[in-house]
């Protein structure tokens, strides 16, 4: 199947790329192109030219599969160059997404019209990268500075409808007659003539950049792209030559190109593809159907498990077992949401229709005719058992049976059924509304279809979902667990808590060890008996050091929740220590980070070979969307090869921990 082909329609070529799933600009593309253009343009009967695309979107970007490999065919710059001095005029329709190099290539056409429905943008940023196809000096050109700086840096999408009113399309067309709207608008083009963008003139006001950088800075920290992107929208609004302006361009995106961070963000791209398709899935699985939603427990996980479906228009019944608890959920939920419409996400009558799709209950037999259940309770084998001893009783044949156990054994708790083939984890991430993640856990029993079915309602519900094993704390929490213990013990040794965190926070994660545990509570399991001071953390709670929730714990918290090392748990923390006969030493960086991220990294070693994640970039996904590692770094994995596998294992060794055959085996 050819990539690309031509056909007349009178006076008219129309250029049609036919690349699945989305129209990349893949090296045959390119060479389809420049053979139609050319065969247009030689044509004296031919007057005019339409690109269009088949399939269900116009080209969607450079294909990013090429990247890093030798190149083929033409390059990109020479066809674009062909398209924008072309002697006759270039009309781009679009349908779908004009998306990155596809967006460029339309700036290169003369004039675009668009479906009322397409969406337009450069999202290279979120690749770690820049519109490298001119795409920073001609937007400024079409759209003005402002608009292009904001696109460029941010990398959404706008409408249609926003991108006729900047300019950036000339007309609309119908939904359903894009290819005879375009034809007809080539032909109202003919007498216009060529309007290449290179020639027109940037307008609009620089100022825009400083104002991103101060409004962005905090989401931008450790980014490389964002800036870059704005360097080069910069250099579009002082030269006046294009040519200038591409060759800042050139280098900027060359430069991205060759650092680690957008390959760990492309990495990142097919990473969380990849998550989605389940390994040896037999081909006929079909889909259950998920209808009614029912949540066990109103607290603070049900209820953000909850709002994920009411915000999909998916019924939801909540049961609590007391109506206080019940009630207090409940108004948590329409709290949230109504902060939510203040806040302009959504309107008033938006949150009615939500929480007209809630149905309170005090009553596991309101569940009966749920499709879907997810127990949100605490986490306690016995109770879960019985919980899902009850629902076996009462739920419908064929509804799918989840917990939202963190770290629990879904197989026993499988086990209270006499349906373990419709039972398995759905983990989902506080706050559970929030958080992208969700761990589908697979119970040795569970159907294929009940698996495929959880894994596409977590994609309904705005979740990145990834299969995991049954093992003690899947696949997210099992890792944390490894670098807790490392932190902990470096306390002891001389670091102080701050110290430890910023590490992590220079690392790029949203929050250190002790932060998190400050947040957690540190009396989660305390034994509550003062005068019994065995661990640190004892020490801290036998000082009434709980943690956030009463404004100290590793650090001081102000009523916002702003921490500041604390003078007294530090001073308990070198208590400790001494009565503890430990010495104090000097601690770098770099051993914080061989002992808190490389017995990680290990893990996920571990992990792979019990079979308990079907592939390392799956574990990099939990990662970054389930604990905030920075998505420049590309997930513990891909940082593990890129840190290199002989300095993780001989770190490893030196502390004496059992590292994985299959990490020793890279290095
Ligand atoms: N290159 C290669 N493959 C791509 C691709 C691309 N640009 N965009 C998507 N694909 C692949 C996906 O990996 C996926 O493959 P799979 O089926 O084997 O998993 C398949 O196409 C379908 O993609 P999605 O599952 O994402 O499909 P959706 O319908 O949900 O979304 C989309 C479609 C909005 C086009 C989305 O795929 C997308 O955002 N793609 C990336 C767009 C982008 O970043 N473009 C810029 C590329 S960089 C560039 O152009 C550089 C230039 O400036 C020089």
């Amino acid at each position: 199947m050819q990539s690309v082909s031509t056909h007349i329609e009178g006076d008219v070529l129309v250029v049609l790329v036919n690349n699945p799933p989305v129209n990349a600009l893949s090296w045959h593309v390119r060479q389809g192109l420049k053979d139609g253009f050319e065969q247009g343009l030689a044509d004296p009967a031919i007057k005019a030219i339409v690109l269009r695309c088949e399939g269900q979107t116009f080209i969607a970007g450079a294909d990013i599969t090429e990247f890093g490999k030798p190149p083929q065919g033409p390059d990109f710059a020479s066809v674009l160059n062909q398209m924008e001095t072309a002697s006759k005029p270039i009309i781009a329709a679009i349908h779908g997404t004009a998306l990155g190099g596809g967006l460029e290539t339309a700036l290169c056409c003369h004039y675009r019209i668009a479906v009322p429905s397409a969406k337009l943008g450069v999202p290279e940023v979120k690749l770690g990268l820049l519109p490298g196809g001119g795409g920073t000096q001609r937007l400024p050109r079409v759209v003005g500075i402002e608009q292009a700086a904001v696109m460029c840096s941010l990398g959404e999408p706008i409408s249609a409808k926003k991108a006729l009113e900047t300019g950036l399309v000339d007309a609309l067309a119908q939904e359903n007659d894009l290819a005879g709207d375009a034809l007809r608008f080539a032909r109202d083009m003919i007498a216009k003539g060529p309007r290449p963008t290179r020639d027109r003139p940037v307008t609009g006001d620089i100022g825009i950049v400083e104002k991103l950088k101060a409004e962005n800075g905090r989401k931008w920290k450790g980014f490389d792209a964002p800036y870059a992107n704005l360097r080069c929208v910069e250099a579009a609004a002082a030269h006046a030559n294009i040519d200038d302006g591409l060759k800042v361009e050139r280098e900027e995106f060359l430069k991205l190109m060759a650092g680690s961070q957008s390959a760990a963000q492309r990495h990142m791209f097919f990473a969380e593809r990849q998550a989605a398709k389940i390994d040896g899935l037999p081909k006929d699985t079909s889909l259950r159907e998920i209808r009614k939603v029912g949540v066990i427990g109103a607290g603070t996980m049900g209820g953000g498990i909850t709002m994920n479906f009411l915000a999909t228009g998916i019924p939801v019944t909540i049961v609590e077992m007391q109506q206080d608890a019940l009630d207090r959920g409940v108004g948590i939920i329409r709290k949230n949401y109504e902060a939510s419409a203040a806040k302009g996400r959504f309107t008033q009558e938006k949150v009615e229709q939500m929480m007209g799709l809630l149905t309170p209950s005090l009553s596991l037999d309101d569940l009966a005719e749920c499709d879907l259940i997810i127990e949100a309770i605490y986490e306690n084998m016995d109770v879960k058992k019985e919980v899902f001893g009850k629902l076996d009783r009462i739920v419908k044949q064929g509804a799918i049976l989840a917990s939202n156990t963190s770290y629990l054994d879904v197989n026993e708790i499988a086990s209270a059924t006499a349906r373990p083939q419709d039972v398995l984890g759905m983990h989902f991430f506080s706050p559970a509304n929030v958080m992208k993640l969700l761990e589908v856990v697979r119970g040795d029993k569970t159907a294929p279809d009940a698996l495929a079915t959880a894994m596409a309602i977590g994609k309904k519900i705005g979740k990145i979902a990834v299969v995991a094993g049954v093992c003690h704390g899947f696949i997210g929490n099992r890792m944390l667990s490894k670098r807790q213990a490392p932190a902990n013990a470096l306390l002891m040794e001389g670091a102080l808590p701050e110290q430890v965190d910023k590490v992590f926070t220079d690392f790029g994660m949203p929050m250190g060890p002790f932060q998190m545990s400050d947040l957690a509570g540190l009396d989660i399991g305390w034994h509550r008996d003062p005068s019994k001071v065995e661990t640190l953390r004892d020490a801290l709670c036998a000082a009434g050091r709980f943690g956030q929730k009463n404004g100290k714990g590793f650090y001081d918290y102000d009523e916002k929740r702003n921490r500041t090392p604390s003078a007294e748990a530090n001073a308990i923390i070198e208590d400790f220590r001494a009565r503890s006969n430990m010495p104090k030493r000097d601690i770098s960086d770099q051993e914080i980070i061989e002992r808190c991220i490389y017995p990680m990294v290990n893990e996920g070693y571990l992990i792979l070979e019990e079979g308990k994640a079907q592939r390392a970039s799956d574990i990099d996904v939990v990662w970054v969307y389930g604990y905030g590692w920075p998505v420049y770094r590309g997930g513990p994995m891909f940082w593990g090869d890129l840190e290199g596998a002989g300095k993780i294992v001989s770190a490893l060794e030196k502390q004496g921990i059992k590292v994985a055959d299959s990490l020793k085996a890279k290095a």
